[in-house]
């Protein structure tokens, strides 16, 4: 691998032991990947942030690198954290949990880490720009980066992405180069895909079988009312839930469609010996995410991070109504505060819902405490199962909105 005067320099430990550990990291890995060179990168997400994941091994890395003078040097932050870092201890989360999930970010915003906790960056202003080298680590906030935004990024573990931030770069493998970006599914859409939940079963089926492939859409609607990759526009939300579900059950981190993503507006991004798959019926993509109990306990949207627009949904549900379930809907410090100003925390909990900031129930440390949850979130109905060892309901926003109101599942 080629490297700069400052980068052997950085090896040589020249920068301080910790950024030697950083670079050291980042080599080995373009080694193991093959990286002809390492790139700048603009930004970095660093995943690994909950203490439920971390446990005193993870802490006691931190520690170690923070004390051997780390810091990063490009704009850098945090994937959710295990609890809500403010309201802790009104959502029920233990002070034995609290202390070290408090130590934790403590030290990362020691190292000039912004310690905003989100899986949805882009939703507070961290949009990258076309073509933008970075070290993110969260599955659907990847995918979103590339596919939507058309930066570009590998899936970084939670060492690799501080050493990333640490050094300022990333070694130039895998979806940092322009051959592998390239379709190598195309997929036939021939149903329509409207609601949230379409979007996430939609991109439930695909990832199944494109697994760690790259789908190239064609057939999806686009215009006004449909999709676009304009930021901030409102699909967003369907472009976000479609990358987490491909990444939660395929490991897809890059996708296109045609006409409407950056890389492929203009021209066709496939490749020659590409397959193709088709999707005729959402219908098998709901029954393989949801199971049969008809009592709910928890109703969470927000996975990934709600943008205001989705608090703003739920508010107009829980206008001057009771909720018969627990609701959460998890999103950013910055989103939460958003909806604060805009009257929709006090609307949601005057209704028994909550705004939960900075976390996320599968990174939570929630085990035990619901027995059926209900989302229409695609991610987040293949991941609870397993995280929280809950059964999930998973359906289409009326459907959400009927089990809010009373408690039970609808057909
Ligand atoms: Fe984000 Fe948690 Fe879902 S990290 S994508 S809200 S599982």
């Amino acid at each position: 691998m080629k490297l700069t005067t400052e980068e052997q320099a950085m090896l040589a430990g020249e920068q301080g032991p910790a950024v030697e550990k950083a670079i050291e990291i980042v080599v080995a890995l373009g080694e193991i990947y093959g990286a002809d060179r390492l790139v700048p990168v603009e930004s970095v997400q660093v995943a690994g942030v909950s203490y439920k994941n971390l446990g005193p091994a993870g802490l006691g890395f931190l520690q170690d690198w923070a004390g051997q003078g780390a810091q990063v040097r490009v704009p850098t932050f945090l994937n959710p954290a295990g609890m809500d870092l403010l309201r802790w201890k009104e959502l029920g989360f233990a002070e034995e949990f609290a202390r070290p999930q408090l130590k934790v970010v403590d030290i990362l915003g020691a190292m000039g880490i912004d310690t905003t906790c989100t899986c949805t960056p882009y939703h507070i202003g961290q949009v990258p720009s076309l073509g933008a080298h970075l070290a993110w680590a969260e599955s659907s906030a990847v995918s979103f980066a590339n596919s939507a935004l058309g930066a570009r990024t590998n899936r970084e573990g939670g060492p690799s992405a501080l050493a990333a931030a640490i050094c300022g770069r990333t070694a130039r493998y895998g979806l940092h180069c322009d051959e592998n970006r390239l379709g190598t599914t195309r997929v036939i859409v021939n149903c329509p895909v409207k609601e949230p939940s379409d979007w996430g079963a939609l991109g439930f089926l695909v990832g199944q079988q494109v697994r760690d492939g790259v789908p190239y859409f064609r057939g999806l609607e686009t215009g006004e009312d449909s999709i676009s990759s304009t930021p901030g526009s409102p699909a967003w939300d369907s472009l976000k839930a479609l990358g987490a579900a491909m990444a939660a059950s395929g490991a897809v981190a890059l996708y296109h469609i045609e006409g409407v993503t950056p890389e492929a507006a203009l021209e066709p991004m496939l490749r020659p010996d590409h397959s193709t798959v088709k999707v005729d019926s959402l219908e098998p993509g709901y029954l393989a995410l949801s199971g049969g109990r008809t009592d709910i306990d928890l109703v969470w949207l927000g996975c990934p991070h709600a943008s205001l627009p989705e608090v703003a949904r739920l508010a107009a549900v829980a206008k001057g109504k009771r909720f018969l379930t627990d609701v959460w809907i998890t999103t950013s410090r910055h989103v939460r505060q958003q909806a604060e100003e805009a009257g929709y925390v006090a609307t949601i909990e005057a209704a028994g819902g909550q705004v939960v900031a900075d976390t996320c129930v599968v990174v939570a440390p929630l085990n035990g405490r619901y027995r059926t949850i209900a989302t229409l979130s695609a991610k987040g109905a293949s991941y609870l199962p397993s995280y929280l060892g809950a059964e999930v309901r998973y359906g289409t926003w009326d459907q959400l909105q009927a089990a809010m109101l009373t408690g039970r599942w609808g057909e």
